[in-house]
């Protein structure tokens, strides 16, 4: 155990005795004798701010993840004191601050302990990097659980682990490599059940120790800037999501067609290529929505323009693939070719708009195009430029989205690969070094696109991509996991960081399906579709150096499978889109980790594979060669395999079959799976009927089924459809109760009810309190389905 006063010997000073306490609302300044500063702000009765200042004085306050939209405002705010502690209580928690040293408890309102300071706040005054290095240490409870953290390619739960934040463009990046592509601060502690979350929103390079360097010990530090972290209490781990979503934005509705497949490879080109791709996946009857256009769209790798050569004509080649269902996305680098002759450099040195070192060149690197400046998308003006050189692409060529790469930032052949730590950064008028901005680079170029893309894309919905990403990138864009590898361990990979990236936020996230370096066996390709369509953002993408890597490169098993469920993923767009409706409602992660879904369970701490698609989908990829299935863990509860409709009890781990073309699924007991006909992309039919497959289930259950235009901002003026399905199962009847919200009309009339489960036999049906016949609703017995219009409010099936 390390004592303070070792700590002190090496440089570390600690807050002392407060000599002074003030209340501004709901803000409450605790300084002490040596000048520390605890500022704690109540922001909702279950999000504390605790933030600390140094030799008296704060930093300016600002922050690029805070959402100013989130909510704010508690039920209760009390203060106390007694000779040792002050308390603050709101009505979710109770905090106990010791008047000697600032260290900090909080409890719930029950008095369980919920997060303890060991050494609490610290700092170390840097001579290297100028400014503190400021610490927090926390005592590690028994059996305490750690999750979150972004894109960490490691295991999911995080304890016994040390991590670091710092955005590296990590090529063919290994199981456990860290840091690689993000930065996302934020973890969840989860305690006797009981979950919460700080967030360190400091954009230095941070890290966390989560009892690796001392048993019984939780640690945080940066290098730099304040110890400036919120605390986020559950007690469920959906209450801390929700809750850290919530302060750092949700993104807006994406065009549905976003949620489609898309194609991507480095590169597709010339036009004759592209249209080739496009045209088999017609031919093939794969649905598709996206292809993308990689760094050899342009001429000489500059941004903003075109290889001519290649694509003589961008804007009939874009239209006649868009006549054809595809969106056309394109990349877009922070990388500015350094050419006098060149527009896009020629703007960006005439207003100053390019980084610069500190004594005054600018910052000089090379990346694809060769020698490159770089955009200094922390400076406001620059984000305005930037977003007005879309306008050619997305107005007049007609490109639905964008694809921004390399902004961590990434520089080739220098030592850390990216800026010198001397670089300036405007940082929205707060000016800084690279040692600050680094973390922030890409998500200001993603901020900047994304403002382009929706400007010049209005009034339909704009779509943006990015590789690096800090806390609150998801208000702007989605985002995959970067440079993976064709590998058995990589698809395990895959599947861990997605679900964490769900829960740090960023649920609009998928990974190179196959794997980016190297090539995928057809097998390996097979099983990473099967769990890639289970993903938020489904794109397959590889690096092209080792051969082709589209679903039918390998052979017509493997396309058959692609296709199967590529085909399963267009069925259930409309409960993908419910799922994305509720996280920009609640917060709500699209994918959500057994842990998720049953805290309760310690069976689920240290899962890794098993995850709930929405609420209701139970996956579990098969991540080995040559399996015919595997042991999973199916979480408590009562599900249905989907594959066979057999009823299947949860709570323990069993073996599930799953050929070539299966992945173990799971739909739970009282699910309304709503899916949409087959299209090979959005749009392609009109939607005449809705199927909803209907899971039986004992007692109450209930599902919702969110729709729109799936385009255009008409869903903020309450022109979407919103139905809250509510279900009662008993032994010989099943009652479903239908409610609606919203002002869109749908283009289908009727619902096709498909009962899988239903332990009786049909004798009665009543729709809306009257009994109506077996035709009338062309009751189908062998599949147990039955037609009814859309709008109806009450449906009671009941029997013998
Ligand atoms: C980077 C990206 C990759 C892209 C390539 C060429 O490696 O991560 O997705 O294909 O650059 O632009």
């Amino acid at each position: 155990m390390i004592t303070n006063t070792e700590l002190q010997q090496k440089g570390n000073q600690f807050p002392n005795k407060v000599v002074d306490f003030k209340k501004d609302a709901d803000i409450l300044y605790f300084t002490t004798q040596n000048e520390v500063i605890l500022q704690l702000t109540v922001l909702r009765d279950s999000v504390i701010r605790f933030r600390f200042g140094t030799g008296g004085v704060f930093e300016p306050d600002f922050s690029y993840a805070i959402d100013e939209d989130g909510i704010r405002g508690y039920n209760h705010l009390e203060l106390k004191e007694d000779d040792t502690y002050y308390f603050v209580h709101t009505a979710k928690l109770k905090i106990r601050i010791e008047k000697n040293s600032l260290q900090t408890s909080i409890f719930d309102t029950d008095g369980n302990l919920i997060n303890e300071d060991e050494l609490g706040f610290h700092f170390e005054e840097s001579f290297e990097y100028g400014g503190n290095i400021v610490k927090m240490s926390k005592k590690a409870q028994h059996a305490e659980s750690y999750y979150g953290l972004g894109d960490k390619p490691m295991h999911s739960n995080l304890r016994g682990k040390r991590v670091h934040n710092w955005a590296t463009d990590q090529y063919a990046f290994a199981k456990d490599q860290d840091p690689i592509y993000k930065s996302v601060p934020f973890y969840i502690g989860l305690t006797q059940k009981r979950a919460y979350g700080i967030f360190f929103d400091n954009t230095f390079k941070t890290f966390f120790d989560f009892c690796q360097e001392r048993m019984g010990v939780t640690s945080f530090w940066a290098q730099g800037g304040e110890m400036n972290y919120y605390f986020i209490y559950g007690p469920e781990m959906a209450d801390v999501v929700g809750s850290y979503t919530n302060l750092t934005g949700v993104p807006e509705l994406p065009p549905l067609w976003a949620l489609g497949y898309h194609q991507c490879k480095w590169s597709y080109f010339p036009e004759s290529n592209v249209k080739a791709i496009a045209n088999k996946f017609r031919e093939l009857k794969i649905p598709c929505d996206g292809i993308y256009l990689d760094i050899d769209y342009m001429d000489g790798w500059r941004c903003f323009t075109w290889n001519k050569d290649y694509f003589p004509d961008p804007k009939r080649m874009v239209k006649e693939l868009a006549d054809d269902g595809f969106k056309t996305v394109v990349i877009i680098d922070p990388g500015i070719k350094i050419d006098k002759d060149y527009w896009v450099y020629q703007e960006g040195i005439e207003n100053d708009y390019f980084c610069k070192r500190a004594d005054g060149p600018y910052m000089k690197g090379k990346v694809w195009p060769g020698e490159c400046n770089f955009p200094d998308y922390t400076n406001p003006e620059v984000r305005d430029w930037w977003a007005g050189l879309f306008k050619e692409l997305i107005q007049e060529v007609g490109v639905k989205g964008v694809w921004n790469d390399m902004n961590e930032p990434a520089v080739m052949e220098v030592p850390g690969k990216t800026f010198p730590a001397d670089v300036r950064h405007n940082y929205d008028g707060h000016p800084c070094s690279h040692n600050k901005a680094h973390n922030v680079y890409g998500t200001q170029m993603a901020r900047a696109t994304y403002e382009g893309v929706k400007k010049f894309a209005y009034p339909k919905r704009p779509f943006v991509i990015t590789r690096s990403a800090y806390s609150g990138a998801q208000r702007y864009t989605s985002s995959w996991t970067g440079d993976n590898i064709a590998s058995w361990e990589h698809l395990w990979v895959a599947n861990i960081q997605v679900q964490r990236m769900c829960i740090s936020g960023m649920s609009f996230t998928g990974t190179d399906i196959g794997g980016f370096a190297e090539q995928p066996t057809g097998e390996l390709y097979a099983r990473w579709i099967q769990l890639g369509v289970f993903h938020p953002f489904c794109r397959t993408h590889s690096s092209g150096h080792h051969g082709d890597q589209e679903p039918w490169t390998f052979d017509e098993g493997v396309t058959d499978i692609a296709r199967k469920f590529i085909s399963l993923r267009y069925r259930l767009l409309p409960y993908l889109y419910t799922m994305f409706y509720e996280y920009i409602k609640k917060g709500t992660p699209l994918l959500k980790p057994l842990v998720y879904f049953d805290q309760e369970d310690a069976q689920t701490h240290y899962r890794t594979d098993e995850f709930i698609f929405g609420h209701h989908i139970l996956v579990c990829p098969i991540l080995e060669p040559n399996a015919k299935g595997r042991r999973m863990y199916v979480p408590r509860g009562e599900w249905y395999n989907y594959w066979t409709k057999t009823p299947v009890k949860g709570g323990k781990e069993q073996w599930v079959d799953a050929d070539i073309d299966e992945i173990p699924m799971f739909v739970k007991e009282g699910t309304i799976l709503p899916k949409y006909p087959i299209q090979q992309y959005v749009g392609e039919l009109e939607i005449e009927q809705v199927e909803l497959e209907v899971y039986y289930g004992l007692g109450k259950n209930a599902s919702k089924l969110y729709e729109d235009a799936q385009d255009g901002y008409d869903y903020k003026k309450d022109r979407y459809s919103y139905r809250t399905f509510k279900m009662v199962g008993r032994e010989k009847d099943w009652i479903i109760q239908q409610h609606k919200r919203g002002d869109f009309i749908t283009t289908y009339d009727t619902f096709r009810i498909h009962l899988i489960g239903l332990p009786f036999e049909i004798t009665t049906i009543e729709l809306d309190n009257e009994v109506i016949s077996m035709e009338d609703v062309q009751f189908d017995q062998k599949a147990c389905a039955l037609i009814i219009k859309k709008d109806f409010t009450e449906l009671h099936l009941s029997g013998i």
